[in-house]
Parts: structure tokens; sequence; C-alpha cells
């Protein structure tokens, strides 16, 4: 059989700090209705100063080679929108906290679609025998980008990690990512953007009158472009793998908003409860969405093994994404961490 990566471990983690929409209700003009029913969100996690996308992506990884019984890993790749600094990468610092100083280790930056990029790379080193392990982690601290008088952005993003971890196997196996399909449009970089601190608008003293540094997103066309990619390129995986949308027991799209999750599931002919959901906890945590709704799934028992799995994601670049695979066997979380 046809060398495949496969997924041995499924962990996340959330800052401990609890931001509800009641508390967003008093510091923008929105109400708490208006968040749930326009997003889905109720409350997110966001970090306190001091806590770093290093710090919770580690924490994830710590907790999915825990759950796989494994302290070994050959590279470390960690997807996210807000490192620790522009320079240089995160997942040198989150590999040396594991323990595994020496290791390959880099970053993918793919906004919400991060993750799957992600994936991407560690599937096919791993399936290309480059590497045994790959460690696949989606990190994000998005509340230090955002504007604190921004209420649209304000009331979306939240912090988290989520993290996966990939062992060589066969395809066919339970855990094997059997597809992933990756796109870009880069005429659409200005809809989600932060303008300050690269080339363009550098972060530079003399520079601050006119730097923008925080995200801007622009709401509606975001919305109307992920729905439209995300259904393409979760049919271009189906086509792929040769799966019916019937044959779907789950999709897991990023965790943007409620409507675009039901609207997808919708496209594509699936009924809306085949669509995990876990945005009303966590908000849109971007490159960390789509491991932790995987980790929140895994905890509740909603995921059984040899079910078929549908990622689908649209980020900032423009890029989206779209994986198949089935779950695996994993063993029953003994003392299953809050998050
Ligand atoms: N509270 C109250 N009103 C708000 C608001 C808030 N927090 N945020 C925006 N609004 C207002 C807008 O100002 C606008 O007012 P106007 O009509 O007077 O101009 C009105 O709501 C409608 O704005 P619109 O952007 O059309 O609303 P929407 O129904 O599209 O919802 C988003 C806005 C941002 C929730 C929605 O567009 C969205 O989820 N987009 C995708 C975002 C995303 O997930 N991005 C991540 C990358 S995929």
């Amino acid at each position: 059989m046809a060398h495949a990566a496969v997924v041995a471990a499924v962990a996340g983690h959330l800052p401990p700090h609890v931001v509800t929409n009641h508390e967003l209700a008093q510091r923008f003009d929105t109400t708490e209705e208006w968040i749930r029913t326009r997003t889905g969100i109720v409350q997110r996690h966001h970090v306190r100063a001091g806590t770093a996308t290093s710090d919770l992506a580690a924490e994830a990884g710590r907790r999915a080679l825990a759950s796989a019984g494994e302290d070994h890993a050959d590279v470390v790749i960690v997807a996210t929108t807000t490192p620790d600094r522009p320079c240089p990468a995160t997942a040198p610092t989150v590999a040396s906290k594991l323990g595994l100083t020496g290791v390959a280790a880099y970053d993918i930056a793919a906004v919400c679609t991060g993750f799957l990029y992600a994936l991407q790379a560690g599937a096919s080193a791993v399936a290309a025998g480059a590497a045994r392990r790959a460690l696949v982690i989606g990190a994000e601290t998005f509340s230090t980008l955002l504007d604190p008088s921004d209420r649209t952005t304000g009331v979306i993003f939240g912090d988290g990690a989520g993290a996966v971890l990939l062992r060589a196997g066969a395809r066919g196996e339970a855990g094997a990512i059997e597809a992933v399909h990756l796109g870009s449009d880069g005429t659409l970089a200005d809809l989600i953007t932060v303008r300050a601190g690269g080339s363009e608008q550098r972060a530079h003293p003399d520079d601050e009158a006119h730097a923008d540094p925080y995200f801007r997103m622009d709401g509606r066309p975001v919305f109307m472009a992920a729905v439209r990619r995300m259904t393409e390129s979760a049919h271009t995986v189906l086509r792929r793998t040769g799966w019916a949308v019937d044959d779907l027991d789950h999709l897991v799209g990023h965790q943007a908003n409620i409507r675009i999750l039901h609207a997808v599931a919708e496209r594509l002919g699936l009924p809306p409860e085949r669509a995990l959901v876990n945005l009303d906890r966590v908000g849109n945590t971007a490159a960390a969405s789509i491991p932790l709704a995987l980790a929140h799934g895994r905890r509740e028992r909603r995921l059984g093994t040899g079910d078929r799995v549908l990622l689908t994601a649209f980020g900032g670049g423009a890029t989206w994404g779209a994986a198949a695979l089935t779950w695996p066997d994993l063993p029953d979380l003994q003392h299953p961490p809050a998050t």
C-alpha cells in the first residue's frame, strides 16, 4: 500500500482567561445578541501579557506527544499569524520548549488556512520518508493584534493552540491523510491584513505616525470568498479521494463564523449537524482553529475510529484549502485536559 501520514495524536490548549460577549458589549458599541447571532460566538480565550504564542503551541504539542506516548518528533511545524517575534521563527522556540532542540523546525504563514498548509508540509515529509514523526501545530495569540477600537475584529478572534502528531503509515488505514488541496489568490491580500512590521511598512520609530500595526479585515467579501473557496476546495479533495458527499461523517471547517460553516455544509449538500462546531466557546482562533476543533471533537467523543472527516479553511492571502482523512483509533483520554 502507498505510504501516507497517519494521525497519531490530537490535542489542544487554551489560555485560562475567558472573555464573554457580555464583557465585549461593555467595551464596544455592540450587544451580546448581535455577536451570538451574527457569528455564533459566545466566548473566547485571551492570553494575559507574558504568555507568547510559543507557550500555547508548546503546551498543545506536549499534550499531543504525551497522548501518543511519544517524546520525539523529527520535525516541528508551527502555523501562526502571531509569531513570538517577526524574526526568528517561532517553531525552533517551541521545539526547544518540548525538549527537541536539534530537530527541523519552521513556521508557516497562511493565516486561517495555516494549519492545512502545515498539515500538507508535515504529511509530505512523513509520506516521503524524510521524517518518521511530524508535529504539526496551529497556534495564535490573535488578541495581541486587535485594534481596541474595532468592534468587527474585536468580537471575533480568540487565542489558542492545537496540535496533531503524524506518523508513517499506509493509505486506507484509520487516521490516514488521504488528500490535501491548497490554493491562493494574492490579489485579495488587502481583505485580511496587518500593514505594519514588514518590508512595505517598516516597524521603525520614525514611521510610527503612519504605520498601522493592527489586524484589518473586510468582513463581508471575506465571508463570501470563504464560503465559495471552502466549498470548491472540499469538492476537489472529494474528487481526489473518490468519496461521495454522503460518505462524509464530519465537516470540520475553519471556525470563522457559524453562518459560514452552515453555508458550506448546505452548498455541499450536508446536514448542518455534520459540521463540527466549537467556535461558540473559542471564537476564531485562525491557524489554531481546525486542530482545536478536532481536539474538542475527540474529547467529546464525537469522532469515531474510521469516520470520514473533511477539513476545510479560508484565510488571509487569500489562501484556502481542504483535507480528507479518516479518524484514527486513539486511546481514551484518562484525564482529559480542560481544553
Ligand atoms: N456589533 C454590532 N454591529 C456590528 C459589529 C458588531 N460587533 N460589527 C459590525 N457591525 C455592523 C457593521 O458596522 C455594519 O453596519 P452598517 O450596516 O451600519 O454599515 C453591519 O454590522 C453589517 O456589517 P456586515 O459586515 O455586512 O455584517 P455581517 O453580517 O457580514 O457580519 C462579520 C460581519 C465580520 C461577522 C462577517 O462578515 C464575518 O464573519 N466575516 C468573515 C470573518 C472571518 O471569519 N474572517 C476570518 C478569516 S476567514
